[in-house]
């Protein structure tokens, strides 16, 4: 099967918070409101937050999901100890689907007890599907039919079984640590393809297109890349697959670099009829790295709106809820959110009030009630349930809310239940379910249910979470130093 290698030693890691400490002693002095255009939709949305494969829930209210570490936990043994239904869970698997893929999917989604309903009576059941293209990924998914139908085929087999889709094909496209980073072009052209083989299936009607770039404040986070030295990508090979030649499209103000001021957005935006949902990825991990500090009071709404996180009115990046939700409409998925705590001691240690503070300043600030009435496109939001030894032998980065007693306590008691869309306490398991949800057939011939991929192989395990962390790891450092930027 297909393995994601990991993106950064450790040394290019130190390397890049070099560059952003460095960036930042030389630019702190004149920290001011940058500049960008307005981009106006095109007037061709397939989608808007009513009228849409995933519907916002009525009432105002927003869906709740989870990111979870597969092989440690299924659905069903998350809800048992969290004492929290959610209505959805996450995946992360790469693109092109290897059959081993299959297999882990067959082996964790269809094969196991799976939410089937959700809390308030019309909605169903929902699963975050994550594509992350390999190298050379993004091609295959503009030229290889096939490998595009194998994502329909998996998409198209849980909308036939009750479960809502959300497809997140290549996240945080605008930053410099993805496989497939900084490729406006060829990442537009894989998104369509993905996009448009989901439209073609007749029985994929609750298949969202989630469009979720990193949250631009901090852009390039350390990373000024001048156009005249394409040498740099080559003697820098961790920087993702960058092209060069669509370097230039990436630098909007055309001051001959990508750097604090270029667009971090719009380049990567795939079409008002591509996109279903809107989404972005934001953490917080310390004013420095891993240091257990207060997160801003509102760095989320502000940096949602392009602000710098402390002050809330310089301007540093587009204002992505005024662009992308209110004038494209489009709904809003907080696709990928959580507060870092590094901790010194061991998961079983009992709660430490420093971290659970912490996280509250943090969960309080992102799922609030005032918040869903200040930004009223806000519909979804996704926990990151992960605790882990990374690359620090001994030290676990925390993300999650509810792995320990008194954090989860209050993280419940916290939450605005009665704004929130969660599961039922139903689980089935999606292999025998045939769903008698007659709107899957209403608009096409294929009406009969799709039968699993085939797979030869044994289910494979995916060392997905802790590639992620270190992908995180990596992030969170550049994301901090950009935020020091400001
Ligand atoms: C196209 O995709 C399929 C399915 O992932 C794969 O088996 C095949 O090798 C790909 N073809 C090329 C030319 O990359
Ligand atoms: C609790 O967390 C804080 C912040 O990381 C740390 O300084 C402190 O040592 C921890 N206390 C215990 C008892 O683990
Ligand atoms: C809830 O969100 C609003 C809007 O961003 C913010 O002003 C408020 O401080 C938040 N509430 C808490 C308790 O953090
Ligand atoms: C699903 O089907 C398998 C094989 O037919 C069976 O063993 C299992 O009990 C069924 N599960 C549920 C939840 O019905």
């Amino acid at each position: 099967m297909q393995r994601l290698s990991p993106r950064f030693p450790l040394g290019l890691i130190h390397l890049c918070v070099a560059v952003a400490l460095l960036v930042l002693a030389m630019d702190n002095a004149h920290a001011q409101s940058l500049k960008f255009a307005t981009p106006s939709p095109s007037g061709n949305s397939k989608s808007d937050p009513t009228n849409n494969p995933i519907p916002v829930p009525g009432s105002g209210k927003v869906y709740i999901g989870a990111h979870i570490d597969w092989n440690a936990e299924a659905p069903e043994a998350y809800a048992t100890t969290s004492g929290l239904d959610l209505l959805g869970y996450g995946l992360f698997l790469p693109f092109p689907l290897s059959s081993g893929d299959f297999g882990y999917f067959q082996d964790k989604i269809l094969n196991q007890p799976y939410p089937s309903a959700s809390s308030d009576g019309n909605t169903r059941s929902q699963l975050m599907l994550t594509l992350e293209p390999v190298a050379g990924g993004l091609a295959m998914a503009a030229n290889n039919a096939s490998a595009v139908a194998d994502v329909v085929a998996v998409c198209k087999l849980l909308n036939e079984r009750g479960v809502s889709v959300f497809l997140r094909f290549a996240h945080e496209m605008n930053g410099w640590w993805s496989f497939w980073a900084m490729r406006p072009t060829a990442y537009k052209a894989a998104f369509r393809a993905i996009a448009l083989g989901i439209q073609a299936c007749k029985t994929c009607t609750a298949t969202a297109m989630v469009w979720a770039p990193q949250v631009g404040v901090g852009y390039p986070w350390g990373l000024d890349i001048p156009l005249n030295q394409p040498g740099f990508f080559t003697a820098n090979p961790g920087y993702g697959n960058i092209d060069v030649n669509e370097l230039k499209t990436l630098d909007t103000n055309g001051d001959g670099k990508i750097a604090s001021g270029d667009e971090p957005y719009e380049p990567y935006w795939p079409g008002d009829d591509v996109v279903d949902w809107v989404g972005l990825s934001i953490y917080y991990a310390g004013r420095n790295y891993g240091e257990p500090s207060e997160p801003w009071p509102t760095m989320f709404s502000n940096g949602l709106q392009g602000f710098d996180f402390a002050d809330g009115v310089t301007v540093q990046a587009p204002n992505f809820y005024q662009i992308y939700c209110v004038s494209r409409k489009k709904p809003f998925t907080l696709a990928e959110t959580s507060l870092m705590h590094i901790k010194y001691d061991s998961l079983g240690t009992a709660a430490n009030a420093t971290r659970l503070k912490l996280k509250q300043d943090w969960w309080r600030q992102t799922i609030n009630a005032t918040l869903f009435d200040q930004f009223p496109n806000y519909r979804s939001t996704w926990l990151f349930e992960f605790a882990k030894e990374d690359t620090i032998p001994g030290v676990i980065e925390d993300f999650s809310y509810t792995f320990d007693a008194a954090t989860r306590a209050a993280f419940k008691a916290d939450l605005p239940t009665s704004r929130m869309v969660f599961g039922r306490s139903n689980y089935v398991n999606l292999a025998n379910y045939t769903s008698s949800l007659s709107t899957l057939r209403t608009s096409g011939s294929s009406g009969s249910p799709g039968s699993p991929p085939t797979s030869n192989d044994a289910p494979t395990k995916i060392e997905k979470p802790y590639i992620l962390l270190r992908v995180f790891s990596s992030l969170v450092i550049v994301m901090v130093g950009g935020a020091l930027l400001l």
